[in-house]
């Protein structure tokens, strides 16, 4: 146990308290650790607001998830009227509504543009992996959690997007089946559905959320923040041990994350006041019909951050197995003969190549269109050991690889869009070739990342006082 430390009774009644507390909590300790004497780089920028606004957004979901749940029925019979009675009777109720609804969709493009902002710098390399795999978990709770609550209004749209990916489940070989159904306690999207997504939307997932955030936050406390030249400041410390070019967190940056807020919250009320469905793409119009499950609405969507992987799910269709088995193939025979490695690891290369090619033949293709989709999330888990790069920060990475990365940004726009409209064969034909260049992407870096001539790297961080 610490020494408890004595202060002056003359000294003023609020130095009193903290010290009380201090002797009790490592309150003023957290905040140096964490704010006064968190050193980070000096030279952040525009990129580097969103993790702060990430933390507004989950703190806007969380206490406007409250007050809806204080009024929210979930119960088949009674749901879809509850959010209306919200809507019009509830004092500032459409507010809150708006506020939480909003709040998901700017949820996924600050998290979006924080996770690229993560892949430009290189953020998820050594010693920052961990940071990253956080928040690769972090990403696929709020997608469930994103998920599961937008089945609780009850709507068309809310019963059909859930029927429709709960049934995906069903295309599992053997567990498939059995699994869907409790998923959904029912053979169909139910009542009980409706109070199992409620319990997970509201409790379970959020607390999973949050443990995420700590550990996201306290892994990046352990090793210090990159920055976008990915120059690690902890190598050039002056005599008192403090990066020669980091900043205190406090003041600095909490100022700075207090203007982003500002822009941030004109923004989002902007929205809210004036564009709260945004033309049908964060309140899709269906959703204004309650459910009815005898009646398939023509065109099932799932809201646009979703649409980039339901663009992947529907591009695996019979067709496009062969061009994967293709790519199984050339794959297994360019890592057998251009990679070195020992005879058992080839043989075990081609021979895994082979078992995975007769189980593409065996099993359906809407089953290797649900693995598609999932492995488009979880393929991000695996970044920090895909790139081979020997400079972290797209600055100093050959001219080629940012043009390469725009084509990936576009890719997933374009995907995320064709994800939005019905099926055409056009459309979806796009949305094989998408597929095929996002997982590429991936995919090849260990090798791509590698080629070309990176420009040198300064060894202190590129700045000028503004
Ligand atoms: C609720 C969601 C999230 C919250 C609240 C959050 C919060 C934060 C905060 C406050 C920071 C420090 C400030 C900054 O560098 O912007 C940060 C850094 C970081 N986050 Fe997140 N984050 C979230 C999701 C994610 C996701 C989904 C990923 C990636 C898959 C991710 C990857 C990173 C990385 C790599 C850093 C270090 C960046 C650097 O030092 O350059 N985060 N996060």
């Amino acid at each position: 146990m610490a020494e408890f430390h004595e202060i002056s009774p003359n000294a003023p009644a609020a130095e009193k308290l903290l010290n009380w507390v201090d002797n009790r909590f490592p309150a003023s300790k957290l905040f140096k650790e964490h704010m006064s004497e968190y050193y980070a780089p000096k030279n952040f920028n525009f990129w580097y607001i969103f993790g702060s606004l990430s933390l507004l957004v989950l703190v806007i979901q969380i206490v406007t998830g409250i007050f809806l749940t204080m009024h929210y029925k979930p119960d088949a019979a009674l749901a879809f009227g509850s959010v209306e009675y919200i809507m019009r009777d509830v004092p500032w109720g459409w507010l809150i509504r708006y506020m939480h609804s909003t709040g998901s969709s700017a949820f996924f493009v600050v998290v979006y543009l924080h996770m690229f902002r993560g892949l430009m710098y290189g953020s998820y390399r050594k010693p920052r992996e961990l940071v990253w795999l956080f928040g690769c978990g972090i990403f696929l709770a709020l997608m469930a959690e994103a998920f599961m609550g937008y089945l609780l209004p009850w709507g068309q749209m809310s019963y059909w997007g859930a029927q429709v990916i709960v049934n995906l489940f069903a295309a599992i070989p053997f567990v498939g089946p059995d699994l869907a159904l409790l998923i959904r306690g029912d053979f169909v999207v139910g009542d009980a559905t409706l109070n199992r997504f409620f319990a997970f939307h509201v409790i379970a997932v959020p607390l999973v959320l949050l443990g995420l955030v700590v550990a996201h936050i306290i892994a990046l406390h352990e090793v210090g923040s990159n920055n976008p030249d990915g120059i690690e400041i902890k190598a050039s410390k002056d005599a008192n041990g403090r990066p020669l070019d980091g900043i205190p967190f406090h003041p600095y940056y909490s100022v700075h994350d207090i203007f982003g807020v500002g822009v941030f919250l004109m923004v989002f009320s902007a929205i809210i006041f004036f564009a709260p469905e945004m033309g049908g793409y964060f309140l899709e119009y269906n959703n204004f019909i309650p459910a009815d499950p005898l009646q398939t609405p023509l065109h099932i969507a799932p809201v646009w951050y979703f649409t980039p992987y339901y663009s992947m799910l529907r591009a695996v269709t019979d067709e496009m197995m062969y061009a994967l088995m293709a790519c199984v193939l050339v794959g297994a025979v360019l890592a057998v003969t251009k990679a070195k490695m020992p005879n058992l690891f080839k043989g075990a290369i081609v021979g895994g190549a082979v078992v995975l090619v007769a189980m593409m033949l065996a099993i359906d293709a809407k089953f290797w269109g649900v693995v598609a989709m999932g492995g488009g999330v979880i393929i991000l888990f695996f970044l920090p050991w895909l790139d081979n790069s020997p400079v972290l920060s797209i600055r100093y990475r050959p001219d080629w690889h940012k043009y390469l990365y725009a084509i990936f940004v576009i890719d997933f726009l374009v995907l995320g869009y064709l994800g939005m409209l019905p099926f055409s064969d056009i459309s979806n034909r796009i949305s094989q070739v998408g597929t095929l260049f996002y997982f590429g992407f991936f995919l090849l870096m260990p090798w791509w990342s590698r080629m070309g001539t990176p420009k040198p790297v300064p060894d202190r961080v590129t700045f000028t006082a503004h």
